[in-house]
């Protein structure tokens, strides 16, 4: 069993059976809907879609506290490793496995300045997750994206989904539905929406349009999910 916790935004984190923490876009002393402080978190390995600073705010204290694994694309986990930090680079398509599984970075439409100081130059492609736990499940963070055809490749692959829904920055919710078709998770999981007024959005109208296409989990921050 793994538990997926999210923490609101795009920040969640999963905890394997053999006590790993894996913590994706860590983003709690600035994240309005968040429940913790970073002090409070535990990770071995640390994940970054990209290096927008509501998704990469608290790597640097998060992995210099516990020591964490950054795995992220080439660039920023160069960026990552000038701040003394321990990285895994990736880049698009290509997997590593881990202690907890096999991890590949999937294409993601979306900005790549990595905003933290002296992040200028370390511009990268935006990514999402594909994890195939230890376990035998399938977990996808799609990270920030438009729609992507692409999507497609993902269907029969993912067993549980985290897709953006907030509009404006990312899908909206038309698009998200759009995104299930394409991956045909059993689980979704709407993400990166009502953070702040730009985003909000009805996660239930989400719910309801996706229908029978998969089973929708409708988290706030500090729920648990397990899998
Ligand atoms: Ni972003
Ligand atoms: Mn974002």
């Amino acid at each position: 069993m793994t538990r997926l916790t999210f923490h609101g935004h795009s920040t969640c984190s999963l905890e394997t059976d053999d006590g790993l923490h894996i913590v994706i876009d860590p983003f709690f002393g600035d994240n309005p809907v968040c429940e913790l402080s970073v002090d409070d978190v535990e990770a071995d390995f640390i994940l970054l879609t990209h290096g927008h600073f509501d998704h990469i705010a608290d790597a640097i204290p998060l992995a210099e506290r516990t020591g964490a694994t950054i795995v992220a694309t080439f660039e920023i986990a160069t960026y990552m490793e000038g701040k003394g930090l321990t990285v895994s680079p990736h880049h698009i398509g290509g997997g590593v496995t881990y202690p907890f599984g096999y991890v590949k970075l999937t294409p993601a439409l979306h900005g790549g300045i990595v905003e933290l100081p002296d992040g200028e130059g370390f511009t990268t492609l935006p990514a999402g997750f594909l994890i195939n736990l230890n376990n035998g499940k399938r977990f996808h963070h799609a990270g920030d994206t438009g729609l992507l055809n692409d999507m497609r490749l993902l269907k029969g692959m993912v067993d549980v989904a985290m897709v953006p829904i907030g509009d404006r920055f990312t899908m909206g919710p038309d698009d998200a539905v759009k995104a299930v078709e394409f991956i045909a998770p059993n689980v979704v999981i709407p993400i990166h929406y009502n953070t702040w007024p730009p985003i909000e959005q009805d996660a239930e109208a989400f719910k309801a349009a996706v229908g029978s296409l998969a089973q929708v989990e409708i988290m706030t921050p500090g729920d648990t999910y397990d899998f």
